[in-house]
C-alpha cells in the first residue's frame, strides 16, 4: 500500500482510496451523516457514486485520500475534484469533502489530510489548489492558504481559499 504521509507518533497513514476500497461503505456513512442536505436521502448527492468515480484510474480527477490507523481502519478523508462551489470562477483542482469523524477530531488528522491533498495535487501537476469552506479556515491558514474570494450561498457566505503549490526560490 503506497502512503502519502506517515505520522509515526500515532501510526496514521494517508493512502489513496483505491488501496483501501473496503473503506467506501464507512466513508459513505460519514458523508450522509455530516452533509445530510446534500448526501441524505432527500439530497441531490450520491456519495457512493462520487467515491466510485475516485476509483476510476483512467481519470486524473477526482481523487480520494483516506487516513487509516495502524490496522487500516479509516479515520478521515479528503478529496480532490475539479467541481466544487466556486470552480466555475477558478477552474483547476479543489480540495473537497474533508472529513474526520467526531471522536477523532482535534488530534491533527485534518491537518495531515490537507497536507496530503496539497502534495497529491502537486504530484498531479497542478500549480495551485483552491478550497471553499465555512468551517476549516484556521486549518487552511495555518498551512499557508490565503483567503482569495467569497461566495454567496443560500444561506450565507462561504470563503474561497487558495494555495500556490509552486516552490518559491
Ligand atoms: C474540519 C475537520 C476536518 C478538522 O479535522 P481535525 O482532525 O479535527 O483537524 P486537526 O485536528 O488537524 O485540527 C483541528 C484543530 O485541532 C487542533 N489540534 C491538532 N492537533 C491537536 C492536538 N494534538 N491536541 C490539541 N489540539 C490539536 C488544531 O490546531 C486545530 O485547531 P483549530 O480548530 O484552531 O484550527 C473536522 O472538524 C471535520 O470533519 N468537520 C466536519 C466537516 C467539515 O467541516 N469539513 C471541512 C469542509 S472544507
Amino acid at each position: 500500500m503506497s502512503a502519502f504521509a506517515t505520522r509515526p507518533v500515532d501510526g496514521l497513514r494517508i493512502v489513496a482510496l483505491e488501496t483501501v476500497p473496503e473503506a467506501v461503505g464507512q466513508i459513505v456513512q460519514w458523508f450522509e451523516s455530516e452533509w445530510p442536505d446534500w448526501y441524505g436521502p432527500d439530497g441531490p448527492g450520491n456519495p457512493a457514486s462520487d467515491l466510485q468515480q475516485c476509483l476510476d484510474s483512467s481519470r486524473i480527477l477526482p481523487r480520494c485520500l483516506v487516513a487509516v490507523d495502524n490496522v487500516s481502519r479509516p479515520v478521515g478523508t479528503v478529496s480532490l475534484r475539479d467541481i466544487s462551489p466556486g470552480s466555475d470562477r477558478y477552474p483547476g483542482v479543489w480540495l473537497t469533502a474533508l472529513l474526520v469523524p467526531q471522536p477523532r477530531r482535534q488530534s491533527g488528522i485534518g491537518g495531515m489530510l490537507v497536507s496530503a491533498a496539497e502534495r497529491e495535487a502537486d504530484r498531479l501537476g497542478f500549480d495551485e489548489i483552491h478550497a471553499t469552506t465555512g468551517s476549516a479556515q484556521s486549518l487552511l491558514v495555518r498551512r499557508g492558504w490565503k483567503l482569495h474570494d467569497t461566495l454567496k450561498v443560500d444561506p450565507g457566505m462561504l470563503q474561497i481559499f487558495r494555495k500556490s503549490l509552486k516552490q518559491s526560490c
